[in-house]
């Protein structure tokens, strides 16, 4: 495990938009895991490396075609400006593997993490030839620059290095560390606008309220995410459950319906169409 404040995560993020970024990093939990040396931010900006009179980052693409690519040089010397034998090279892109939880687990055991943002029509390929990444997509949709996709991979990434939390057990019952969508939470007051929090919740009887959160859990994944529950082998053989469990289960379904709990909407499966492989992964 990362010692805290010794050995900080370095990532430096390439783009020709920094300060798309900066105020980004600046805020929230990101700021205090650089302020308590969890982490070290760079933003390089290849503009800095170009010698022409218009500083260009891009040009028309070989063999005709709409938009700009990015030149391979000002990239290159970007790259080049902080590597060392411990880097690690991601290049975002709309054709890289989907990013999910296990990548940012994965992610953040690393020493130095360089981030590649591409715009326009994309980067010219001899960066990848040559610095040959790891190539990441943070889902099927085409932004304008790669900056946002790279804010979203740190920020997953980042509150996953030890300490940076707060307590070591904050992330295990969130949605994907354990294949289940999360389970719904309350705080107060204990009825808002007509809504109660469910009586279990309110017992103090731990064993009840994982109970309940377990079936919580379960139900919604089965309903929005068949593909997840599939990989979990959802819904239970009625075997696999004790009959205390099921019993218990039932109640609580009793209680909620009794505290009027607005019941999540499931959604299309055509429009989850993420794949189950991290799921499969982790069972
Ligand atoms: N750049 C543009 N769109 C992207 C996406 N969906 N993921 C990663 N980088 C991108």
């Amino acid at each position: 495990m990362r010692e805290e404040n010794t050995n900080p995560l370095r990532i430096d993020i390439v783009t020709v938009f920094p300060e798309m970024l900066r105020g980004y990093l600046n805020e929230s939990m990101l700021k205090r895991a650089a302020n308590q040396g969890a982490v070290e931010f760079g933003l390089i900006n290849p503009r800095a490396f170009t010698t022409d009179a218009h500083h260009s980052t891009d040009d028309r693409p070989y063999g005709g075609g709409p938009g700009m690519v990015m030149l391979p040089d000002p990239i290159m010397q970007a790259v080049e400006s902080v590597a060392t034998s411990e880097t690690k090279v991601i290049m975002m892109t709309p054709s890289g593997k989907q990013f999910c939880q296990q990548d940012a687990h994965r992610l953040a055991k690393e020493k130095h993490l360089v981030f590649i943002c591409g715009h326009y029509e994309g980067i010219d390929d001899r960066v990848r030839q040559l610095l040959n990444p790891e190539e990441l997509s943070i889902g099927d949709y085409v932004l304008t620059n790669g900056a946002i996709a790279a804010a979203v991979v740190v920020d997953a990434v980042t509150r996953l290095i030890p300490g940076v939390l707060g307590g070591e057990g904050a992330t295990e019952n969130e949605s994907f560390e354990n294949g289940l969508l999360e389970y719904p939470q309350f705080t107060r007051p204990v009825e808002y606008r007509g809504l109660k929090v469910p009586e279990v919740l309110q017992s103090g009887n731990h064993k009840a309220i994982a109970e309940w959160r377990q079936a919580k859990a379960e139900e919604l994944t089965l309903q929005r995410r068949p593909d997840l529950a599939q990989a979990l082998g959802l819904p239970r053989k009625p075997e696999e459950k004790s009959g205390k469990t099921r019993k218990r289960r039932r109640g609580n379904r009793q209680a909620s319906n009794e505290n009027n709990l607005v019941e999540p909407q499931a959604l299309p499966q055509e429009e989850t169409g993420c794949s189950a492989a991290t799921v499969q992964e982790l069972k």
